[in-house]
């Protein structure tokens, strides 16, 4: 009787169990984040603003968002988010923290973390290491749904890392003249090392979308041509007052100004953005592939 009793009781655990693991199972997040790198080919073009912006739109659509400052020059996320962050990459890489424990909560669940000198730490790894830092890092996949990775400017050799390790890359670019021959030098340098590479355009900054679709054509016209890759459009942004004004009050313009013309665009650019999920989703991504990537380009 004893027996029966015990056995039953094994097969009721059992069964529970087996119930929560198949909760838990429903109920974990998609294993790969979608790590998109944000760049231009001149500085001062609007990357960060247009980065730390467009993360708390996808947030209030319901993606769970992580930027990770990558300008290494002017690293300024913190700034725009109106939060400083106390730690950086470098304390992942040398000091052994936790990087979902570093990482900085902005508005609107939007969490980021700025790369530091750690970018530099990156080639002192030994292999052993490596694997250590890809499983500490890879936690991300589990963390975010996309991540938005916030480069410098131009054709320095860690931006190009960045962008090669990227699956989905982002280039942000104004009317200026230079601004667009900047851009189309780096169009040309990712794809000859690339040329499949998923290369979108923002225009930041126009006066109309007549000038924005002008520009867009321009490019996509001579990069066909000339390097034979097709670019794709993401849309564009107005030259808006709003934005210098919530730089100057630290409060991201989406949040400050709801119903100014740039966030109206950056409301249009994170849809046309998660429409684009399911093609981009095909194939090799998340966090842990990028610094694979990455650390492979690095060493
Ligand atoms: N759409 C816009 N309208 C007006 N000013 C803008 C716009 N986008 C960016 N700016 C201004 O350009 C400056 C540089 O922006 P930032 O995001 O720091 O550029 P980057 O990250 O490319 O260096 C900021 O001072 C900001 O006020
Ligand atoms: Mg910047």
């Amino acid at each position: 009787m004893r027996d029966q009793a015990e056995k039953l009781r094994e097969i009721i655990d059992d069964i529970k169990s087996y119930s929560k693991q198949s909760a838990s199972m429903t109920a974990a997040p998609a294993s790969e984040a979608r790590v998109i790198t944000i760049t231009s080919g001149k500085g001062g073009v609007g990357k960060t603003n247009f980065t730390v912006n467009l993360a708390i739109k996808l947030s209030q659509k319901g993606k769970r968002v992580i930027i990770i400052d990558a300008d290494l020059g002017l690293a300024n996320v913190d700034v725009i988010m109106g939060k400083m962050s106390k730690y950086n990459l470098s304390d992942v890489i040398k000091n052994d923290k936790d990087i979902v424990e570093i990482l900085e909560e902005g508005p609107c669940g939007v969490r980021f973390v700025s790369g530091g000198s750690g970018v530099q730490d990156l080639v002192k790894l030994n292999k052993m290491q490596l694997v250590d830092l890809l499983m500490k890092l890879g936690k991300l996949d589990y963390e975010a749904d996309i991540i938005l990775v916030d480069t410098g400017a131009g054709l320095s050799d860690n931006v190009l890392s960045f962008i090669h390790a990227s699956k989905e890359v982002i280039l942000v670019t104004t009317p200026e003249p230079t601004s667009i021959t900047d851009a189309y030098a780096l169009i040309k340098t990712i794809s000859n090392k690339d040329p499949y590479k998923n290369i979108k355009i923002v225009v930041n900054r126009v006066e109309s979308d007549m000038e924005a679709h002008n520009i867009l054509d321009k490019l996509n016209t001579v990069s066909e041509r000339f390097i034979g890759i097709k670019l794709n459009s993401l849309g564009f942004i107005m030259n808006d007052n709003c934005v210098p004004k919530s730089v100057k009050s630290q409060q991201p313009f989406v949040l400050n100004y709801t119903k100014c013309e740039a966030t109206k665009n950056i409301t249009d650019i994170a849809e046309i953005l998660l429409e684009a999920k399911g093609a981009e989703m095909s194939g090799t991504s998340g966090f842990k592939m990028f610094i694979n990537k990455l650390t492979n380009i690095f060493s």
